[in-house]
C-alpha cells in the first residue's frame, strides 16, 4: 500500500507541517515507552507479532466446528466489539451473502435496540440453524446484555441447555463484568479480550477472529498483513513513515481549520470499513471538544448525492481516499451494434477502469473545489491488505491523537446518554438524575 500527497500538498502550510513532523520521533516513543495518556491501552501496538499460535488454531477449531452447525452465526456486540469483524467480513464476502446460499452466515445484533430488528431476526432463526457469539469487553454493556438474554432464551428454547450451551461463545474480560460470570456459571466456550487492548483497537483479538473465522476468511492472512505494517512502523519510526504521513497531513490540515474528514471508498464492499474507521477516529479524538470530525462516502454513489456538498458546500473538508487498484473479478463493458445507449466509446473497457477514472476525475474536480485529497492505494481487497489497513489506521489514530495532546484510548463522552438511560429507565443509583430529567422532560 501507498500513500499519494499530489493532491493534498498544495493545500499545506509547510510551517505547519515541518512542525508535526518534528514531533513525530517523541510521539512514537511515548507509544513505544508507553509513556503516554492511556498508556494501559497500548496493547494493540505489538498484538500482530504477539499472537499465540495456540489462540489462532483454537480459534479455527471453534469455528470449524460452529461453522458445521450453523446456517447462521450471530455475533452480539456494539462499537469495537462488532466493527471490526463487521469491516473485514462485508469486505471479503460476496456483496450478496445472504442470497448466496453459503453457509453460514454472519448476522449482527446488540448493535442496536430496535424491537423490530429483533423480532425479525428471531423469525429467521426460528427457521435456521445457528450458534452466536457474545461479545462485550465490560461484560455490561446494555445493548448486546438485552440482545443476548433474548436470543439466549431463543437457542435454549430451540435446542435445550446444553446444545445452547455448545453453540455460544462469550468473548470477554478476563474477570470482570456480568458477562464473564455468566460464561461460568454456564459453561460457554469463553475467549479473553486483553486487559490492555480497548475496544475499538480489538479486531486483532478473539472480537474480531472468531467472526472473521466464522466466514471463512484466513486470519492469519489478516494477522499476517498486520504484522507487515506494525514491523514497518517499528523499523522507520520517523516522519517519512506512510503512517506519520497521513497522520500529519491529517493534523496539518485540522491546524489549518478543515475539520471534518471523509473517508471515501469507490467499492461498496468497504462501507463497513468506513464505519470502522469513523469509530476508531471519533471516539479516540473527539474530546476536550477538539478532533477531526470524521464522515465517509461511498462513490460513485454518493456523487449523485453528497458529491455536490462536497464539491460545492462549506469549504471545511478534506478526504482521504481507498483506491483499490485491482478488482477481484472481472467484467466488461460490451459492444452494441446499434449503440443505441451511446456507450460503445467504453465498450471492451473494465468496469474498474471506468471505475478508476471516476475516481481519478473526482480527485481533480475536488482539488479544483478546494478540497484536499489524500489517496490511500491498496493493490486489492483481500485479508492481507485488510490486515495492513487495521495496523496503518490504528497506529496513524495514536500518532495523530497525540499530536492532539488528548487521550485516544479512553471514551468518557460515551458515558453521558448511558447515566440518562439508566435514569430514565429507573435504574437504582440514579435517582437524583431520574429526578432532574423528569423536570426537564416534563413527565
Ligand atoms: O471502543 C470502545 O471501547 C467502545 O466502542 C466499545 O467497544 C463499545 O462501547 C462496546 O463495549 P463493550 O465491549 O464493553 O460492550
Amino acid at each position: 500500500m501507498n500513500i499519494d500527497l499530489t493532491h493534498v500538498n498544495p493545500f499545506l502550510n509547510k510551517d505547519v507541517v515541518n512542525e508535526l513532523e518534528s514531533r513525530i520521533p517523541a510521539t512514537y516513543d511515548t507509544i513505544y515507552q508507553k509513556t503516554g495518556a492511556g498508556n494501559d491501552f497500548l496493547g494493540w501496538v505489538s498484538l500482530p507479532s504477539e499472537i499465540d499460535e495456540n489462540l489462532l488454531a483454537d480459534i479455527e477449531k471453534t469455528a470449524a466446528e460452529l461453522r458445521k452447525k450453523s446456517e447462521i452465526f450471530v455475533v452480539i456486540g456494539i462499537g469495537g466489539s462488532y466493527l471490526g469483524a463487521r469491516a473485514v467480513i462485508e469486505a471479503l464476502q460476496n456483496h450478496f451473502a445472504p442470497l448466496t446460499g453459503e453457509k453460514p452466515l454472519i448476522v449482527y445484533a446488540g448493535h442496536n435496540m430496535s424491537e423490530d430488528y429483533l423480532h425479525d431476526l428471531m423469525a429467521v432463526l426460528d427457521k435456521k440453524d445457528y450458534s452466536l457469539a457474545v461479545i462485550s469487553k465490560s461484560g455490561t454493556t446494555t445493548e448486546p446484555a438485552i440482545a443476548f438474554r433474548i436470543l439466549k432464551q431463543h437457542i435454549i428454547n430451540k435446542y435445550g441447555e446444553q446444545e445452547a450451551a455448545s453453540r455460544i461463545v462469550a468473548i470477554t474480560d478476563k474477570a470482570r463484568g456480568a458477562l464473564k460470570q455468566l460464561a461460568n456459571v454456564k459453561g460457554y466456550k469463553t475467549y479473553i479480550v486483553p486487559d490492555d487492548v480497548g475496544g475499538r483497537f480489538s479486531v486483532l483479538t478473539p472480537v474480531g477472529l472468531l467472526p472473521i473465522a466464522m466466514a471463512g476468511i484466513d486470519i492469519r492472512a489478516l494477522v499476517k498483513g498486520a504484522v507487515e505494517m506494525e514491523r514497518q512502523c517499528k523499523a522507520n519510526p520517523t516522519a517519512s513513515n506512510p503512517v506519520s504521513q497521513y497522520a500529519v497531513v491529517r493534523q496539518a490540515l485540522y491546524a489549518q481549520g478543515l475539520t471534518n474528514e471523509i473517508i471515501v471508498n469507490y467499492e461498496p464492499r468497504l462501507v463497513y470499513f468506513s464505519e470502522w474507521w469513523k469509530q476508531l477516529y471519533g471516539e479516540s479524538h473527539g474530546k476536550q471538544h477538539k478532533g477531526v470530525f470524521p464522515a465517509s462516502v461511498t462513490f460513485s454513489t454518493d456523487l449523485h448525492s453528497m458529491g455536490q456538498y462536497i464539491q460545492d458546500g462549506l469549504r471545511n473538508l478534506f478526504e482521504t481516499v481507498i483506491s483499490v487498484e485491482n478488482a477481484n473479478h472481472e467484467l466488461r463493458i460490451p459492444m452494441e451494434n446499434d449503440d443505441l445507449d451511446q456507450l460503445n466509446y467504453i465498450a471492451g473497457k473494465r468496469i474498474s477502469e471506468v471505475n478508476h477514472k471516476a475516481e481519478l476525475g473526482t480527485v481533480l474536480a475536488h482539488e479544483d473545489g478546494g478540497v484536499p485529497v489524500i489517496r490511500i492505494t491498496i493493490p486489492e481487497v483481500s485479508a492481507l491488505v485488510l490486515g495492513q489497513l487495521i495496523y496503518f489506521f490504528e497506529m496513524a489514530c495514536a500518532l495523530s491523537g497525540y499530536m492532539l495532546e488528548v487521550n485516544p484510548f479512553d471514551q468518557p463522552g460515551v458515558e453521558a446518554y448511558k447515566k440518562n438511560m439508566f435514569a430514565l429507565l429507573g435504574k437504582k443509583g440514579f435517582e437524583e438524575k431520574t429526578a432532574e430529567l423528569n423536570r426537564r422532560l416534563e413527565l
